[in-house]
């Protein structure tokens, strides 16, 4: 009975031990995962190294915290957050990056550089999904916002097609109706829309984005009755009709730093953009927006946005040698490095089954 015993315990620890030393692992779930700290132990250095360039970008550029932060949402919602709208257009195909609704957007740079310093500390290992995340989080800590833990560990896709764009993104003037059916398709609440939408607590956004409201709002009206008449005075002065390259605080009162005044903005009509606005006219969005309004101190909506930024991170992240590590964040990694990074990975499995082979004989022996 003892020696069965034995022997049925060495031949699960063999079992394990030829898991565990084959890097085979548990049987693979078919949900992916990212983790807190992916990079410990191949790249310990990696979110210290995008804090410390965000701190140093920052403080030349503060404008391009926005800019950031907006960059990894439209990355979330287009096909995951998987890099996909740092991609550049090729002869053969139209990027996210260059659809109608994505001309706005802005600091595409700063992830390539910050990329261009992780590969030089750890080659080939940091993905530019990732990169995104964290230059995004740290949008959010440098302006005085709260620190978001987040996971890491997503892989690049190579997918990137402007018509995917239009089906995934808010549209100008979505009701708040379709905002929260959007986000409802990624598993986000009305909560997180209310949420999230508080991003706009930082950046700017193009006169053309709101000058509808100005201008030419309905055959009925020629600006938008519901805001506020002196701030649509000041808006008309910063924005003349017809021009659409000016960039606007979307946050008059504090356009750089991360606080509550978004809400008292929206709450006081004077939410820059139509989907702002639009938080009022729904029970759950407007409950929400009233209570930061009258908030005496930043802890609710900070906590508050670390779990639904959190919760957004998450959206359709790729794991498990689905996708790449990207050597540059604008282009697909060419055939031969995929593939040679392939090889890399077959012949260090083999190694690791050799030594787990060895070591089970060896145990086997040993009693
Ligand atoms: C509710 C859905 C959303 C809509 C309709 C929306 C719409 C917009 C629009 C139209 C702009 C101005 C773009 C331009 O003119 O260049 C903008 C800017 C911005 N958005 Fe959103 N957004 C939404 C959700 C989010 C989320 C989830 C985040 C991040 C968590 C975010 C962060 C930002 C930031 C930081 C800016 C400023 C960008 C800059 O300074 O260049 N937005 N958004």
């Amino acid at each position: 009975m003892a020696s069965r015993s034995s022997s049925s315990g060495l031949a699960a620890f063999n079992v394990v031990a030829l898991l565990v030393l084959c890097g085979c692992g548990w049987p693979a779930t078919t949900e992916a995962h990212t983790q807190f700290g992916a990079y410990n132990k191949t790249c310990p250095q990696a979110e210290e190294i995008v804090f410390r360039e965000m701190t140093a970008i920052l403080a030349k550029s503060p404008d391009l915290a926005g800019p950031l932060l907006r960059l990894f949402s439209v990355d979330c919602f287009v096909g995951g957050c998987e890099g996909s709208i740092l991609l550049n257009s090729t002869a053969n195909n139209t990027a996210e990056k260059d659809s109608p609704l994505n001309k706005g957007l802005r600091g595409f740079d700063v992830v390539d550089s910050i990329k261009a310093k992780l590969e030089v500390a750890c080659p080939g290992v940091v993905s530019c999904s990732d990169v995104l995340a964290l230059a995004a989080r740290d949008s959010v800590r440098l302006t005085k916002g709260p620190y978001i833990p987040i996971t890491t560990g997503r892989e690049d896709g190579n997918r990137s097609s402007a018509a995917d764009v239009a089906s995934n993104t808010p549209k100008p003037g979505a009701t708040v109706t379709d905002l929260i059916a959007l986000f409802a398709r990624f598993n986000l609440t009305a909560k997180d829309l209310a949420v999230l939408s508080g991003a706009h607590t930082i950046g700017k956004a193009h006169c053309s984005a709101f000058s509808p409201r100005l201008y030419n709002f309905s055959n009925n009206a020629s600006s938008d009755p519901t805001l506020d008449a002196n701030y649509k005075a000041t808006l008309r002065g910063q924005c003349k009709a017809g021009d659409i390259a000016t960039l606007v605080d979307l946050d008059p009162s504090s356009g750089t730093i991360f606080d509550l005044g978004y809400y008292r903005d929206v709450a006081a009509s004077r939410g820059l953009l139509s989907t702002d606005a639009a938080l009022l006219l729904d029970a759950d969005t407007r409950a929400y927006v009233l209570r930061q309004a009258n908030a005496t101190a930043t802890d609710d909506f900070f906590a508050d946005f670390a779990a639904s930024f959190y919760n957004m991170s998450k959206i359709g992240a790729i794991t498990h040698h689905k996708g790449e590590i990207r050597r540059q964040c604008s282009v697909v990694n060419p055939p031969s490095a995929s593939s040679s990074a392939t090889l890399t990975t077959i012949a260090a499995h083999a190694l690791l089954l050799a030594i787990s082979l060895f070591t089970v004989f060896a145990l086997a022996l040993a009693l």
